[in-house]
């Protein structure tokens, strides 16, 4: 991306991987309508560039995000929020094709948590702070929180985070399933998020996405729905030159040299 952003930074820092760190430190990351205006063009961007092929969403090793902006939606009324369709802009993660790894440290609530749940894969470190706190400022998650960490963590243990607003650590992220993998710092979460982003964009882009779209349907539809899903997707895969670039390189105990295509 060639836009300059001010509440979010984006790097390239290995072949196949865009970066974007949310940068607004003042303010411990709280995610505010201009930085999600930030945040979805370069998911955009990325998404649409052919040399990325792995997003990595991330904050500082204090906070990935405190939450959403509370002094941004204190004065807001609901014809505003319900006109201007308040926070659905923040769905618009959820299509973005390319998988997205969230590297979390420090602070993940509210709205933060939920974005992090948002992503494809989710690393953090042990000592991260997780929780839906809205329910002590008069309000409820609103970006899928009731909805993905229920998913992720049944409705017993989501309902009592979400009635009591009690915060959870990256540890219990870990054992629960919200993560897909925890670790002792920051340094080692950045670089583990990297390694496992540089290994998802050394593989055929075309099964990257197809594969992502996939499990996402597992969220959505039942099982037999969501396997007859796979088995379409799987079907279409046989048209892709990199299937048979795969398979023609094992056969020959070769490294497949992917096109793409
Ligand atoms: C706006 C925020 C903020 C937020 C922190 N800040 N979180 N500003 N919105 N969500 C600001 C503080 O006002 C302060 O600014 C600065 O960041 C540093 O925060 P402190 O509180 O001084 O830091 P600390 O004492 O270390 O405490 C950290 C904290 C606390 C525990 C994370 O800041 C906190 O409780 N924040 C709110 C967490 C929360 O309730 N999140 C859910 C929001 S509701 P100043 O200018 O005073 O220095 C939500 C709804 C989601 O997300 C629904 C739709 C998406």
């Amino acid at each position: 991306p060639v836009k300059s952003y001010e509440f979010i930074e984006t790097t390239e820092p290995r072949p196949g991987v865009g970066q974007i760190t949310l940068n607004r430190p003042k303010a411990l990351n709280a995610i505010s309508t201009p930085l999600i205006t930030e945040l979805n063009h370069a998911l955009l961007a990325f998404d649409s560039s052919p040399q990325i092929s792995t997003i990595l969403l991330t904050g500082s090793a204090k906070a990935f995000a405190a939450g959403a902006d509370i002094k941004e939606m204190s004065t807001l009324t609901f014809s505003e929020a319900y006109t201007t369709s308040f926070i659905e802009s923040w769905s618009l993660l959820t299509t973005i094709k390319k998988p997205i790894i969230a590297a979390v440290s420090g602070h993940a609530l509210g709205g933060g948590c939920e974005l992090a749940l948002m992503c494809d894969i989710l690393y953090c470190t042990e000592g991260a702070n997780f929780g839906q706190p809205e329910i002590k400022l008069g309000t409820i998650p609103g970006a899928g929180g009731s909805q993905r960490l229920t998913k992720a963590i049944g409705k017993s243990r989501a309902m009592e985070l979400i009635l009591t607003g009690k915060n959870f650590t990256g540890k219990e992220a870990g054992e629960w399933g919200v993560a897909a993998r925890t670790f002792g710092s920051w340094e080692e979460l950045i670089e583990g998020s990297l390694k496992t982003a540089e290994t998802i964009a050394g593989y055929s882009k075309v099964a990257v996405m197809a594969a992502k779209e996939v499990v996402n349907k597992s969220q959505d539809l039942g099982v037999r729905d969501g396997v007859e899903y796979e088995r379409r997707v799987f079907h279409s895969l046989f048209g892709s030159e990199d299937q048979k670039v795969g398979m023609k390189a094992f056969a020959e105990k070769k490294k497949p040299e992917w096109t793409n295509k």
